[in-house]
């Protein structure tokens, strides 16, 4: 036998996670996106594998590779996004939405390359579905949780989503603090549920991770037991 094997608190159960940006195409050459790195939601699914989850990832458009044992599937735009984790969803346990999934697609996508003519350019734009309102809304949902990256009134914004959406716990952090957040390898996190609130230190985000599941599997055996 091993010594210091590993706790897997999360024996038996799957765990869904999105992450990194989605990217809503203009014309046959362009897109608009964001700058989500899918960080956070690598190290969350490389830490609930090790936790011994069976854990689907599925990501945007990223430059990181598979943590090994994660079964990950790619997507490009919010309406992917939606189907995939919408086939996903009745077999999970726990879904955890750390994508930073774009608000609006264009209402229409070019057929052609648009051509650089007049001054000024306007584009219409569609909202794009909410996927994490989406499955925490089911009849009999997962256990949703949703990051919020915030600019301002972060504990208002963070639990106003935590109610409007339904879910069971949001995880906020302020991206106007340095050197934290997008695109950086480390992050600090509040933590809301209907209950309670924790705050997760500045750290670096395998870090981060683990205390973040921990406090997950504590509230969700809290919910279901
Ligand atoms: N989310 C989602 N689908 C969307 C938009 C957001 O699943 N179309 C999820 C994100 O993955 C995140 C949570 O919802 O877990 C909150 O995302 P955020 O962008 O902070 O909130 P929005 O509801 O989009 O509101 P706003 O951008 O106006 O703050
Ligand atoms: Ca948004």
């Amino acid at each position: 036998s091993r010594l210091h094997a590993p706790a897997q608190p999360l024996q038996g159960k799957h765990v869904l996670i999105t992450a990194g940006p989605t990217r809503e195409s203009l014309d046959p050459v362009r897109f608009i996106s964001n700058h989500s790195s899918g960080k956070m939601g690598f190290a969350i699914a490389q830490q609930a594998r090790a936790m011994g989850a069976q854990v689907s990832l599925v990501a945007g458009p990223v430059a990181l590779a598979t943590p090994p044992g994660v079964n990950r599937i790619n997507v490009e735009t919010a309406e992917q996004m939606l189907e995939a984790v919408m086939s996903i969803t009745p077999e999970c346990d726990i879904f955890i939405a750390t994508a930073a999934v774009a608000d609006y697609r264009a209402a229409d996508v070019a057929e052609n390359k648009i051509k650089k003519n007049a001054d000024e350019l306007t584009l219409t734009f569609t909202k794009n579905p909410d996927i994490l309102k989406a499955v925490a809304n089911l009849p009999s949902p997962p256990f949703c949780v949703g990051f919020a990256a915030e600019s301002q009134n972060v504990e208002a914004y963070a639990k106003r989503k935590l109610t409007e959406k339904k879910l069971d716990m949001i995880a906020a952090n302020d991206i106007t603090l340095a050197g934290l957040g997008f695109n950086s390898d480390a992050n600090a996190l509040q933590l809301f549920w209907p209950e309670g609130s924790r705050n997760l230190s500045p750290q670096p985000k395998t870090d981060l991770a683990i205390e973040l599941l921990n406090v997950v599997i504590e509230r969700y055996q809290h919910k279901t037991t």
